[in-house]
């Protein structure tokens, strides 16, 4: 049955693919093939925004097809980007459109990380951004990411990531849940973890607006809607 399922979905895709650019075929393995541009182009806005400058150090955790990436590693001087991702599938293609955008001369480092408790890296960071990934974190994997982004920011870096707050229902993307939490229960995990959140409102009033965006869903629209950005940094 399980099986049966995933046949199915892999041939709906192959089908949608036939009418998608080749950038919306290659994003859609990280989201909607119809806002990739859109969530791209948010993703380097607001970083600059909140004050991201090319000498900082960036950790992008589940850094997917560097759909979010390309721009911040052609704004960041050379060796400042770091990548991490869980699936190889998504990272061979971020590595193919590092390629094509020709950047891969700004030395990124990409890395597969299929477990974060386990991920060793030698660099302390300036900031670390998880967009649209705490939201496919179970709570035991939510803890290690923490963790690790305790052990790995700077003393006065920042860590944001976008989460859906409420008591929801539980959902799936791929392989992973789509999760919703109260604030209370991120401000636990961070507390637990040495850190200290601070909830930024939500995404639609930072700049991260589908409400005109044609060709998706008003449950797709629902979803984006509820999603909230979180600063969180070290106690
Ligand atoms: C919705 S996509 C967003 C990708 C990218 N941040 C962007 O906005 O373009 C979420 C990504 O996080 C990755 N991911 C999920 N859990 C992860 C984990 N524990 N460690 C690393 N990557 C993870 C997924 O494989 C997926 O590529």
């Amino acid at each position: 049955m399980k099986n049966m399922k995933n046949i199915l979905r892999v041939l709906k895709r192959r089908l949608k693919s036939l009418t998608q650019t080749k950038a919306e075929r290659r994003h859609t393995l990280v989201g909607p093939s119809k806002l990739w541009k859109m969530k791209r182009d948010f993703q380097i806005k607001f970083l600059k925004d909140f004050n991201l400058k090319p000498q900082h150090y960036l950790l992008d955790v589940g850094c997917g097809t560097l759909r979010g990436g390309i721009p911040l590693i052609d704004y960041l001087e050379n060796g400042h980007y770091f990548g991490i991702e869980s699936r190889e599938e998504a990272l061979d293609e971020g590595r193919k459109e590092l390629q094509e955008a020709r950047l891969e001369v700004k030395n990124p480092t990409l890395l597969m990380s299929p477990d974060i408790s386990q991920l060793i890296i030698d660099q302390e960071f300036d900031f670390v951004w998880a967009f649209s990934v705490l939201i496919h974190m179970s709570d035991d994997i939510l803890n290690d990411a923490l963790n690790f982004v305790n052990k790995h920011l700077s003393a006065e870096g920042v860590f944001y990531a976008n989460v859906h707050i409420g008591a929801g229902k539980e959902g799936k993307w791929e392989e992973f849940p789509i999760v919703s939490r109260t604030f209370e229960f991120y401000s636990e995990a961070c507390t637990r973890n040495g850190l200290t959140v601070f909830d930024l409102g939500p995404l639609k009033n930072l700049g991260h607006d589908v409400s005109n965006v044609k060709n998706i869903s008003n449950v797709m629209k629902n979803q984006d809607y509820q999603q909230r950005m979180l600063r969180i940094s070290k106690i």
